[in-house]
């Protein structure tokens, strides 16, 4: 980074940093180099310190029109977006597909491109369908970036959660983190397991048979294969582990039940006080919603050792730092 992001204006373009990022948009993890990664997170670093500031705002995105387009229930990730747009002191229009034209049965490709003529720079999107943030990039000239598409990819959520665990560890590489529960249904997961084995972590996927991915390789490629293993036990998960990733069981998804009860999911993949006490540097993390007493005891959600609302704060910074970066982006890729 040449320059502060923290204090420059991308827009007026005085001085033009070189962000360099391979990609134009962000649709997922997948195939990202470790250095736009630790780009974007060395980034979020700075935009980090703007958030504790007594004026939590910089002039970076003046200018730029960025549409938050939502067509699925989200709270943290849709508010985490529109302050990190804000705080960037960018145009923001927020479009949600209840109450609106979709409604009354409007294709996304047609509302995207009705939004697109009213000159907009940036596209958020949110979508049950996996592949719908892809398919934008064919329909509109905006920088698109993906705020979650169905059971595929949520890559600021990974972001954030690999800016969380460097804050903590001083670094990602050679660490154990377990990614337990729901990982076949979880774009939290997918995200996850691209950055972090890019990044240099090990990682081990733990839940019920039902919940793992069958093919793996499929998944990651050959390149990953020493990375990953898979669990069915949670002990085996947790021994020897720095980070305990809990993932929402998501009912929505399962069509199914895929497990026999909640409370049985719970007394075998939940995590306990007693984890805690027995691995003693365990780190737990959780991307919310939490359903307290399922993926988490509650007295473990609220423990000290549990860095979920860090990862809400970092939610912000790292959304700030892609939306800087691929602003920027749009002068290098036109
Ligand atoms: C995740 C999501 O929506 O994919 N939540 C989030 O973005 N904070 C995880 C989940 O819904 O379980």
């Amino acid at each position: 980074m040449t320059t502060d992001p923290a204090s420059e204006n991308v827009q007026e373009g005085t001085s033009e940093p070189d962000t360099g990022l391979r990609h134009r948009h962000l649709l997922g993890l997948e195939g990202w180099p470790s250095e736009d990664i630790t780009r974007v997170l060395d980034t979020a670093v700075q935009f980090r310190e703007v958030l504790d500031r007594p004026i939590r705002s910089v002039p970076s995105l003046r200018g730029v029109t960025v549409v938050n387009l939502f067509y699925e229930p989200s709270t943290r990730t849709r508010i985490s977006f529109e302050l990190a747009e804000k705080r960037l002191s960018a145009d923001v229009v927020n479009f949600g597909s209840s109450g609106s034209s979709v409604s009354k049965g409007e294709t996304l490709r047609d509302t995207a491109r009705n939004i697109e003529a009213m000159k907009i720079d940036m596209v958020v999107v949110r979508h049950s369908s996996a592949g719908a943030p892809s398919f934008l990039t064919r329909c509109v000239n905006a920088v698109v970036i993906n705020a979650g598409d169905g059971a595929h990819e949520h890559p600021t959520q990974a972001l954030l959660d690999a800016m969380t665990i460097r804050q903590q560890f001083g670094r990602i590489r050679g660490l154990r983190i377990a990614i337990i529960g729901d990982i076949m249904h979880s774009r939290v997961a997918r995200s996850n397991l691209h950055a972090l084995t890019t990044m240099g972590a090990e990682v081990t996927l733990c839940g019920p048979a039902s919940l793992l991915p069958v093919h793996l390789d499929r998944l990651l490629g050959e390149k990953a294969r020493g990375q990953v293993r898979i669990t069915t036990r949670l002990e085996e998960a947790l021994d020897g582990c720095d980070v305990a990733m809990a993932l929402r069981i998501q009912m929505e998804r399962q069509g199914r039940s895929l497990f026999p009860s909640v409370r049985e999911y719970h007394e075998q993949f939940g995590i306990q006080l007693e984890h805690l006490e027995k691995y003693k540097d365990l780190i737990v993390m959780h991307p919310g919603p939490v359903n307290r007493g399922v993926e988490l005891a509650t007295d473990v959600v609220d423990h000290e050792r549990a860095l979920i609302l860090n990862q809400v704060t970092n939610g912000v910074a790292v959304r700030m730092s892609v939306l800087y970066l691929m602003a920027d982006g749009r002068k290098q890729h036109a």
